[in-house]
């Protein structure tokens, strides 16, 4: 079996490094299921305190695989439920810091949103180019991208496919900190020792409490943007959008 992803330990800190460089760690399904168990194993271990999730420095995920999604219909999304895996890293319970480098797009940007501090290299690019694909974000961008940048930006970006430069994503509440490219781990792994030697319960319940205030009736919106994305696989702009990428071309969308 491939290593989507590898894991080690340091001190307290348990460090998960996406690891598909090739597809600019494209999130396949096999690479989420790898890293949910790694992330559960660590959020049980006593000996650990914060949890760093890395990715590489031309990406940090360039979004879900399209080529699990290409010749996807409605009702296999559904029956997938993939969505399950994604609830599993909103309730870990350690603090999680992503180290961001380079693209980090759709399912990665949201793998990203998932995290808890964000420190970005100057180099990264943040996006949710979806619906350049025929579809929209699925695993709550329309949700946790709108309450950190507001409306205006959520708007601009998941509307037009655009990306935010790491200044931009700062500027708008996206990120934590920016740092030097060549500091981007570092910087997380810095920020991960602190947290790592804070009240381990205090740590816990801050990071629940601002959750909540995040979070609050976040329920129901990511309930209708599932619906909204299993539906988006009954159109033919969906599978014309994914295999345009697949192919190499423009894709020509008709709107049916
Ligand atoms: C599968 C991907 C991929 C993806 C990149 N690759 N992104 N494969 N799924 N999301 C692959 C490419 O096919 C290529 O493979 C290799 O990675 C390198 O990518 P290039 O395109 O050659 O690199 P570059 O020209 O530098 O362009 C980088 C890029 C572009 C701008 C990030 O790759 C891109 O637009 N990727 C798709 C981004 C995207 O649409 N993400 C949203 C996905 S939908 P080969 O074999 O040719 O070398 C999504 C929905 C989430 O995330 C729903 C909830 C889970």
């Amino acid at each position: 079996m491939a290593e989507e992803i590898l894991i080690e330990t340091q001190d307290r800190v348990g460090v998960i490094t996406l690891n598909r460089p090739k597809q600019l760690n494209a999130l396949n399904l096999e690479l989420m299921k790898q890293l949910v168990a790694a992330l559960e194993a660590f959020d049980t271990d006593d000996n650990l305190r914060v949890i760093v999730l890395a990715g590489g420095e031309r990406a940090f995920a360039a979004g879900a695989d399209i080529n699990d999604m290409a010749d996807s219909n409605v009702v296999e999304q559904v029956k997938r439920n993939q969505f399950a895996r994604w609830e599993r890293i909103r309730r870990i319970s350690k603090p999680i810091v992503a180290a961001v480098s380079g693209h980090c797009l759709g399912g990665g940007c949201e793998l990203m949103m998932h995290c808890d501090i964000i420190i970005a290299s100057e180099t990264a690019q943040f996006g949710q180019p979806e619906i350049n694909l025929g579809v929209m974000p699925g695993a709550g961008g329309t949700q946790r991208l709108t309450r950190a940048t507001g409306k205006a930006t959520a708007m601009d970006v998941i509307l037009t496919g655009r990306t935010l430069s790491a200044a931009e994503a700062l500027a708008a509440g996206l990120v934590s900190r920016v740092v030097p490219k060549e500091h981007f781990f570092s910087e997380a792994m810095k920020v991960a020792r602190t947290i790592a030697q804070k009240a381990p319960l205090a740590v816990r319940f801050a990071k629940e409490s601002v959750l909540k205030a995040h979070e609050t009736a976040l329920s129901e919106g990511l309930e209708y943007e599932r619906k909204l994305f299993y539906l988006l696989f009954a159109t033919q702009d969906q599978r014309e959008g994914m295999k345009a990428f697949i192919e190499k071309r423009k894709p020509n969308f008709t709107g049916e």
